[in-house]
């Protein structure tokens, strides 16, 4: 027989004292740390646990008993179901310090790093409708919310069109707006999902491996164009291309119309052909310049990274620049370089740059934004950090006098760490999505280098998520 689960407290009265991982808040009471969603520091609730561990617990809020100062509206209609921009509820200064204190502590505690260089955190100038990026999933298997649930509406005949339940692989919940992207986001979705209820496109089941929608992908640009990638499980253009047509008729703002057609039994698409419907195979970003540089032109493929807050993006790369402080006979490497966009918004102070990154679709759109823009200073290479980078590469590629490093959120291989240090460049310039990590090897680079200026720059308002850039010099 089972071990059946013991019944777990109510803890009444409870403060909540900070924001804290993953979009959970954060309280404490008698020495166990609980994690709770959808609640502002500040608030007293009673919490009902769900999860006991030893040192800390997992809990919801049931009972509000005040409401703290630091509270706002959620503009979503779906805040509180969906399983992102949890932190809706706070107000973005409020989200501006926890996300400043989140990069402090762990450079202190974990890295050990004076943090005595450390400027106020640049806020994001739209904190709604900021992602150039959505991928929204079809699912037979809608979810329906208590209040859905207790009204006794219908179950959706076709299921649900929008974002995943975390947790729930399957369960997906069906967005009437979200305000994470500007207008036509919203209206497309809507649209795709009447047509296919109208024309009994049927929505792809994970568990059977049957239906037809899959994925909607929307991307745009500041520059006013818009991508759509609609994704299905069968080769059926009987069915496909009627819906394509209605998109192509009545969202004229669509420059890039793809499809894909994926049998596979999971979502990944980035070994799949996309076939253009409409349009051109791509679309294009512009991204001012530095301090008078030239603006940069990213010319953005189907299964092309590019940062989702563009106009982040765009301050972030000049925090990078000026804390790089490059001179013009300078060579930079721009490791992680992704498709090379940081090494292209500094190719223009530097004699040379030198990116490496190992998805080698990313490499191809480097260099094609190389060529596209004009620069023949710049090289790119594929393949693992740990692996290029060597005593050969850097012998052939010439020594950097500046590194940016931009590594995904596991931070730096020690391998790359220890070349670094034998490199020895004049200056490192460490980008962060993961200030733990970044915290570990700042602490292994303190060995030859010294933290200065350190810029936290926030990328996802509503979010948990944080990028720093750390500056770092050679010790004399
Ligand atoms: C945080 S992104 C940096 C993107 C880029 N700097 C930008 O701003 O668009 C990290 C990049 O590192 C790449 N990457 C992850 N692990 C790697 C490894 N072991 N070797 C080389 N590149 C890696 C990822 O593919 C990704 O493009």
């Amino acid at each position: 027989m089972g071990r059946r689960n013991k019944e777990l407290p109510l803890l009444e009265q409870v403060t909540v004292a900070d924001a804290g991982a993953e979009g959970m808040a954060v309280a404490r009471v008698d020495g166990l740390v609980v994690f709770v969603p959808f609640v502002v520091p500040g608030d007293v609730v009673d919490i009902q646990l769900y999860k006991k561990k030893k040192h800390y617990a997992e809990g919801r809020a049931v009972k509000f008993h005040s409401l703290s100062d630091l509270r706002v509206e959620a503009r979503c209609p779906h805040f509180g179901v969906c399983g992102g921009c949890k932190w809706q509820t706070m107000s973005y200064p409020a989200q501006l310090e926890a996300k400043q204190r989140q990069v402090r502590d762990n450079l202190e505690r974990l890295g050990n790093v004076d943090c005595s260089g450390m400027r106020p955190i640049c806020g994001s100038e739209n904190i709604y409708y900021y992602r150039n990026k959505l991928e929204f999933t079809f699912s037979t298997k809608a979810w329906r919310t208590a209040e859905e649930i207790a009204s006794g509406a219908p179950l959706p005949a076709h299921g649900a069109l929008g974002f995943h339940i975390p947790q729930l692989f399957d369960k997906v919940l069906n967005i009437e707006h979200c305000a994470l992207q500007a207008d036509p986001s919203n209206d497309l979705r809507l649209a795709v999902r009447q047509y296919a209820e109208e024309h009994d496109l049927d929505y792809y089941d994970i568990r059977n491996h049957t239906g037809f929608l899959r994925n909607l992908v929307v991307r745009n640009t500041s520059t006013g164009q818009w991508m759509v990638i609609v994704i299905v499980a069968q080769d059926d253009t009987a069915r496909l291309f009627p819906l394509l047509d209605m998109l192509v008729e009545r969202f004229p703002q669509i420059t890039s119309l793809q499809y894909i057609v994926n049998t596979k039994f999971n979502d990944s698409y980035g070994d799949l052909d996309v076939v253009t419907y409409r349009g051109s195979d791509h679309i294009e970003e512009c991204m001012e310049g530095y301090q008078g540089s030239r603006n940069l032109h990213f010319i953005i493929n189907p299964k092309s990274f590019y940062q989702t807050n563009s106009a982040q993006a765009q301050r972030l790369y000049s925090f990078v620049a000026e804390l790089a402080e490059l001179q013009p006979g300078d060579t930079l490497y721009d490791l992680y370089t992704g498709t090379g966009t940081i090494a292209l918004f500094l190719a223009d102070k530097c004699r040379r740059v030198v990116g490496i990154e190992y998805v080698e679709e990313a490499i191809a759109d480097a260099k094609a934004n190389a060529l596209r823009n004009g620069f023949d200073n710049t090289a790119f290479y594929a393949g693992d950090m740990a692996q290029v980078l060597t005593e050969e590469f850097i012998a052939a590629n010439g020594r950097p006098d500046v590194v940016v490093t931009d590594p995904p959120r596991a931070g730096m291989h020690e391998k790359v760490v220890a070349q670094l240090l034998a490199t020895a460049p004049r200056k490192i310039v460490y980008v962060s999505c993961n200030p733990a990590t970044q915290a570990r090897d700042l602490q292994l680079l303190a060995e030859r280098y010294e933290v200065k200026r350190i810029q936290p720059v926030d990328m996802f308002p509503h979010t948990q998520h944080v990028e720093n850039i750390a500056e770092l010099v050679l010790k004399s």
